[in-house]
């Protein structure tokens, strides 16, 4: 188990090791972790094929670090504690025992139903204590899962099964969200009408839905698990073997599959959720990301398990039964860590505070942002009404296909801005790129985020089409990875993300981040949350139009919109001025809170006759409200 670093200083001396010698530094991580049989070669790399490899040579099962290793000393602590969506509900928890146990148990189970290494899994499921167990089990038999978010529709599933050519499909009947009861089984059963290569689907019953099982394809969890050994043999693996691919959105339309292999990502995960948590033996750690996301992914299942920590799982929403909810959570579990994203902070704010202060929070000891900027009004509320100003607040960059968090403070040891993820973590070396791929030396600048030395958790490929990663990730700028994102180094040299460079707006010569322009409109008080794309202008080049959801129902929407240029002028001048302004009931974002900002775009340059697919919007109805109100 890691032990995070305890001050500043120690922080600068580690970073000073992980870029003089790499190798030592990471080697020196890795010992800490329980392997089959030691690395020949710490790190080969280049960045032109790419090949990336990191511990070549050694052997390891990332769920024996995860599970057996901690049964000695901590068989009996918490493992998972797993809150239901209905809070009348019982609350299941696990400890490290029972986890290794449920794990093997379905392992075998994967086992006997014709899983071999090597082979791809798709798990469809809800937010439930089994959707850990059987990507553990994957893990343990050395099969490769890939999770595909709950909420996607039947053709993406299918899409991502296709892809990967996934043999099999673990999925429930259907799952609980706030008020709502939405099938998994019938959309997997139309998925698999477009899939050739699934031979059995393994179904949990979470709901009691009645749902189709077609003969010799489909099995019940509960049946399969019947006279199975507690026993589970681990898969031996290479480092660079995979253990998983996650499917995430580029700039075309087709979802690509990031690749990470099993030595490097469970090294870096692990070192990360030490270190950007300063995480402590009795802590009750609750991220509150889907496993369908890699925030998911490393930070509720890997990060925490590989250090021996308690993580909680929440299946159901934050505003159900009430905007309250994820503060009730935290106190009946006593959560002493909480990682969450701007999107929630900002819709809990737009409901009240009243929610918040009902709620005692007094274990709370470190928060988390992840996904997308924190705009200042977000992190401030969060830090007073959450973290009641005692509690730091680290805004974590980093991407799918980084693996783990790459910017952010030490909670407690780094310096905090708003608005600013900080510093790199030790390993992790950003630039600053100018349009001809030039680093841009000193602070107080702006430019493409790039990386220029390989950390163990990078992308390794993406799945079927390496060519692919390399254009995507390594062409653009030779010699570096980069991000797709725009960052600026303050005076301090701390790293505030502006946002995609995809969305840029340059107006008159000027360029603004998109989320730089939020941020302002987000300081008026009537604003719940903002979105700003640009669009072609005659004299401007760009003009900015922004949508703007109101936090009152009434309101004068030409006073309103007066209003939110007055801040915008004050926030950051009149050069970005909001040319349009829409006010709007809600944004058109993903299930994961993302907004589509494709279809804004769209929009905002009144091309509406084709807005893509707007299947995977958490509500698509606010697209023709959008479209019916454009300006
Ligand atoms: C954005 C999520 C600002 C960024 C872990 C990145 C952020 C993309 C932050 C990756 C942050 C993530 N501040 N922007 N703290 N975290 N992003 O793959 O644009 O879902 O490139 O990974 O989210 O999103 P992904």
């Amino acid at each position: 188990m890691i032990k995070p670093i305890a001050n500043y200083e120690a922080y600068l001396e580690a970073y000073q090791k992980s870029v003089d010698q790499p190798e030592a530094f990471w080697a020196d991580v890795a010992s800490h972790f329980q392997w089959r049989k030691p690395w020949d070669k710490v790190l080969d790399w280049n960045f032109d094929e790419p090949k990336i490899s990191w511990f070549e040579g050694a052997q390891l099962n990332i769920t024996e670090n995860c599970l057996d290793r901690h049964l000695a000393e901590h068989g009996n602590k918490l493992a998972l504690i797993w809150e239901p969506n209905d809070p009348k509900e019982r609350f299941v928890r696990y400890t490290y025992r029972e986890l290794h146990e449920h794990v093997s148990r379905f392992g075998n189970v994967l086992r006997k139903n014709g899983i071999e290494k090597g082979d791809r899994v798709c798990i469809y499921m809800p937010m439930i204590p089994e959707l850990m167990v059987a990507v553990l089990a994957c893990a343990r038999i050395g099969a490769v899962h890939s999770v595909v978010f709950a909420g996607f529709a039947a053709h993406s599933v299918a899409d991502r099964i296709n892809d990967s050519g996934c043999k099999m499909v673990i999925t429930a009947d259907a799952l609980n969200r706030g008020a709502k009861q939405i099938p998994c089984k019938a959309v997997v059963d139309e998925a698999l009408a477009e899939c050739q290569t699934v031979e059995k689907v393994i179904v949990f019953e979470r709901v009691g839905w009645p749902v189709h099982m077609e003969p010799g394809r489909d099995f019940w969890w509960h049946d399969e698990l019947k006279g199975v050994s507690a026993h589970c043999e681990p898969a031996v693996m290479e480092a660079e073997d995979m253990l998983f691919i996650l499917y995430t959105s580029g700039s075309t339309g087709k979802p690509k599959g990031v690749v990470h292999t099993c030595g490097g990502y469970m090294v870096y995960t692990a070192y990360t959720f030490a270190n950007v948590f300063q995480v402590k033996p009795n802590d009750v750690y609750w991220c509150t990301a889907d496993v369908g996301w890699i925030t998911g992914h490393s930070y509720l299942v890997y990060g925490p398990l590989l250090n021996g920590a308690t993580t909680l799982m929440f299946e159901g929403v934050p505003t159900y039964p009430d905007p309250g909810r994820f503060w009730q959570v935290c106190d009946k579990h006593a959560v002493t860590i909480f990682y969450t994203a701007p999107t929630a902070i900002r819709s809990l704010m737009a409901a009240g505070e009243d929610h918040v202060l009902s709620y005692s929070l007094d274990k709370l000891r470190v928060l988390g942002s992840v996904g997308e900027p924190i705009n200042e009004e977000a992190w401030h509320w969060y830090h007073i009404h959450v973290g009641k100003e005692r509690c730091p607040l680290t805004d974590t960059w980093w991407q799918t296909e980084t693996g783990g968090i790459m910017i952010a403070a030490l909670a407690g040891v780094s310096p905090l801005k708003p608005g600013h993820a900080g510093y790199p973590l030790p390993g992790v070396q950003p630039v600053l790129l100018d349009q001809e791929g030039k680093e841009i030396e000193g602070n107080d600048r702006e430019g493409y985020l790039a990386i220029k030395f390989p950390w163990p958790s990078m992308i390794r490929t993406t799945y079927g089409d390496h060519e692919r990663c390399r254009l995507n990730y390594f062409d653009t700028y030779k010699g570096y990875y980069f991000t797709g994102d725009g960052a600026r180094r303050d005076e301090q040299g701390m790293y505030r993300i502006i946002g995609r460079v995809d969305d840029v707006i340059n107006v008159s010569g000027h360029r603004f981040g998109t989320a730089e322009i939020e941020n302002a409109i987000n300081q008026n008080e009537h604003v719940a949350e903002s979105a700003v794309v640009g669009y072609p202008h005659d004299i401007k080049g760009q003009g900015i139009y922004a949508f703007v959801v109101c936090r009152e129902k009434e309101f004068d929407p030409v006073n309103l919109k007066g209003e939110i240029t007055e801040t915008v002028v004050a926030q950051i001048g009149k050069i970005a001025k909001p040319d349009k302004i829409q006010i709007v009931s809600g944004l058109p974002k993903t299930r994961s809170g993302k907004i589509m900002r494709r279809i804004l775009r769209k929009v905002a340059e009144g091309d509406i006759s084709n807005l893509g697919d707007t299947s995977t919007l958490l509500d698509p109805l606010v697209v023709d409200e959008i479209v019916e109100g454009k300006l």
